[in-house]
């Protein structure tokens, strides 16, 4: 029995929201937006170009072209400050037990994620070998919530949509994964994530069983 195993990565194999915050708060501050946690957690999930045109949008600016196109740059410059930092004790916790049980009951694996640092963080990390295929923000036109990161990494793997399963923590991520016809595993909060199959606070809580169930049903 084969299913298709696609992983988000932010927020799901490793907490890189901390350092968006940081970098998008040195940006807002700059620009005299008060930006705060409570906000960033609305900009999980959500593209570049779109957490961007959020803060402006929460502070009441209107920039040019030009320094949106400038302040992108910026903010990706100072978060890869913070990702080129990072080792293997930054994978979340039992993300290595998860894959490893993936991989000895050889299920194909893929990523999906909206970042367009994706293979920098999984070599960071030393966890790129685990993919058959990764899918990422390079590689679609049309973000989250919309299902195209999904459906191609479901593809690169050779799996029907049905036949996937989406480890997302995200509101977006998780409607993008109903919306290819996979199945939402949330990995959060049930009152955020109450929209997916299935709820778990993180992969610790998700035992084998579980692993095997979603391989067999
Ligand atoms: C998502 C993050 O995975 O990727 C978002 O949750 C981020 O916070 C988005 O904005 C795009 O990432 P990047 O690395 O291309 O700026
Ligand atoms: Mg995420």
């Amino acid at each position: 029995n084969k299913k298709g195993f696609i992983f988000d990565l932010d927020g799901v194999i490793v907490d890189t929201a901390k350092y968006h915050f940081l970098a998008w708060q040195k940006l807002a501050k700059g620009l005299d937006i008060n930006f705060t946690e409570k906000e960033n957690e609305q900009l999980k999930g959500v593209s570049r170009v779109r957490s961007l045109e959020k803060i402006l949008a929460w502070g009441n600016k209107t920039i040019s072209d030009q320094l949106f196109q400038d302040l992108m740059g910026k903010k990706n410059e100072e978060y890869l400050g913070y990702i080129a930092e990072m080792d293997e004790s930054e994978i979340l916790p039992d993300v290595p037990r998860v894959l490893q049980y993936l991989k000895t009951n050889k299920q194909p694996i893929s990523l999906g994620s909206a970042s367009k640092n994706a293979r920098t963080i999984l070599e960071r990390v030393h966890i790129i070998s685990d993919f058959d295929a990764i899918v990422d923000g390079n590689d679609v036109s049309k973000a989250k919530p919309d299902p195209e990161v999904f459906l191609i990494a479901a593809k690169e793997i050779n799996m029907k949509p049905e036949d996937c399963i989406v480890f997302e923590d995200s509101v977006a991520g998780v409607e993008a994964a109903n919306a290819a016809n996979m199945i939402s595993i949330g990995i959060g909060s049930k009152d955020v994530l109450g929209h997916a199959d299935y709820v778990f606070n993180d992969f610790t809580e998700m035992s084998d069983d579980f692993l095997k169930f979603l391989i067999e049903y």
